[in-house]
């Protein structure tokens, strides 16, 4: 690769906007509409706004689960506008960590098994795993302890047994394995008292510092913003000011 090359490769940002016009129908009104915004590789962002302003659906887009057909959405250099669904199903499985609102783990596997879930599906996870740790069990584990899951017999109990502060870090572990480049992050503490919500956006900070991942987390709870880089703020009206 020519130097080039390689300065272009590092100079793309985690996630990078361009005239994004989204709605679910083409009977309903926009959702979003959002000019752009570059959100740096390890930069870690604050997503607010109220309600139904579109945050999900942005994150959403983001992960390559929707199309957007008005304007640009590329993440780690990837145009996600043009790439085909197994394309995009692959970019996420292999680049991206992502914890939803209600943490959709499999409640039948255990903790561990669900931890394990990304390398299923992604040799490069796996591999990561492996490099980091000699094994990818290895390296569950070790996330697992460092989100303070690491209570004998805990890993092989069944993910649905467990209370919702330790399915989040279940969770957060099952984001993070295999060093994802970019964590999307769905109001995860939304179902947290606020001693709680703290811890959790530290350890997940601390782990996403630790990799070099950039972070969009969203959260309606402004209190969390001194831990982010910026917040951003998705008003109801739906437009996010261009930034550098
Ligand atoms: N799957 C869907 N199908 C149709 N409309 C949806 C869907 N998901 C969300 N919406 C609509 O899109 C708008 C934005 O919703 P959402 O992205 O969930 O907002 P937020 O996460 O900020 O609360 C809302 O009007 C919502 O009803
Ligand atoms: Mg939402």
């Amino acid at each position: 690769m020519s130097p080039a090359a390689t300065v272009q490769a590092d100079a793309s940002p985690a996630i990078l906007i361009e005239g994004l016009r989204f709605r679910w129908r083409l009977d309903r009104p926009w959702v979003l509409d959002v000019p752009g915004f570059q959100l740096a590789m390890g930069e870690r962002w604050l997503l607010a706004g109220p309600s139904g302003s579109g945050k999900s659906t942005l994150l959403a887009l983001i992960a390559g689960i929707q199309r957007a057909r008005e304007g640009r959405v590329a993440v780690l250099g990837h145009e996600l506008t043009t790439l085909s669904g197994a394309a995009r199903d692959r970019l996420r499985a292999d680049r991206l960590g992502v914890i939803f609102q209600m943490f959709n783990l499999l409640p039948y596997l255990s903790v561990l098994e669900n931890v394990l879930l990304p390398c299923q599906f992604s040799a490069a996870r796996r591999n990561r795993a492996q490099a980091m740790a000699g094994s990818a069990t290895t390296e569950a584990r070790r996330l697992l302890a460092q989100l303070g899951l690491d209570a004998p017999g805990l890993e092989r109990r069944p993910a649905a047994e467990l209370s919702v502060g330790q399915q989040q870090r279940v969770a957060a572990a099952r984001a993070l394995i295999g060093q994802p480049e970019l964590i999307i992050a769905d109001e995860p503490t939304s179902a947290l008292d606020a001693d709680r919500r703290l811890d959790f956006v530290t350890l997940l900070q601390r782990e996403c510092a630790n990799a070099g991942a950039a972070l969009l987390f969203v959260s309606h709870d402004r209190t969390l913003a001194e831990f982010f880089d910026r917040v951003v703020e998705l008003p109801a009206i739906n437009r996010i000011p261009m930034l550098g």
